[in-house]
């Protein structure tokens, strides 16, 4: 194991019900093992099911997080929308902003900034997604799009001690694609170099998403710069999701 804290974030997107929440008294157990040690597992399921897993785990090393939220920081006329008030009264410590899949419903980077700031004026963790997509990459535009995602999602926000960079190649989610060990690296250190010019910051903690599975996780997790995984499908089944923490805390 070469890093000291991972991070376990579990991307239930639109799935999961009350009998999935009773299923993972497994990863329960796994936290209370000697082997987890100071490692996190956050559960991100659909704002339904929030109040009810955060009930299950409140005693627990488990955490739990939206896995979005309403741009508006104030209540207001939004029909089906939540807001980071909303997600902070049911317990949930963290935040998913900018998932790609939101991003491609129309979150604009400036409503990805106002988000962010929303979620930490309410004390909550950000888990901040950024990720190029295929024919981005391939015109050898990665870091030109990251910087964008980035200078724009953190404008005006000074202190970044609460956000978590997610790191998710729009073309590796949920395809079974996904970069080699050295692309990854490479991606990271491009990050961390946008995040050194732009904040001068250098200990911004950076997660890996886009289909992390039990084979690939411990390849992914030997990269020292990296401190986690984001994980999609996985995570639905608490098999793999153990096998993955497994293979990635030992
Ligand atoms: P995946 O999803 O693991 O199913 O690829 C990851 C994510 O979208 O966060």
């Amino acid at each position: 194991m070469t890093n000291i804290k991972m991070y376990f974030v579990a991307n239930w997107k639109m799935h999961g019900n009350i009998k999935d929440i009773e299923r993972s008294k497994s990863v329960l157990k796994l936290t209370n093992s000697k082997k987890f040690k100071n490692n996190k597992i956050i559960y991100c399921p659909p704002y339904t099911l929030l109040e009810k897993f955060y009930e299950k785990v409140k005693f627990s090393k488990i955490l739990i997080g939206a896995q979005n939220c309403h741009h508006n920081h104030d209540f207001g006329p939004f029909t089906g929308s939540i807001n980071s008030k909303l997600i902070k009264s049911t317990g949930a410590k963290y935040v998913i902003i900018g998932h790609s899949e939101n991003r491609l419903e129309g979150d604009t980077n400036l409503q990805i900034n106002k988000k962010i700031k929303s979620a930490l004026n309410e004390n909550l963790k950000v888990i901040f997604c950024i990720g190029e997509k295929l024919l981005e990459k391939k015109k050898n535009l990665t870091y030109k799009i990251l910087k964008k995602q980035i200078t724009n999602g953190l404008k005006n926000i000074k202190n970044l001690k609460n956000i978590i960079i997610a790191y998710e190649p729009v073309w590796s989610i949920g395809t079974g694609l996904t970069p080699k060990k050295t692309e990854l690296m490479q991606s990271i250190k491009k990050i961390k170099k946008i995040l050194y010019s732009y904040k001068k910051i250098k200990n911004v903690k950076i997660l890996y998403g886009g289909s992390v599975n039990p084979k690939n996780a411990k390849k992914f997790a030997e990269i020292n710069e990296l401190n986690g995984f984001i994980i999609g499908g996985a995570s639905l089944k608490p098999k793999k999701f153990i096998d993955i923490i497994k293979k990635s805390i030992n």
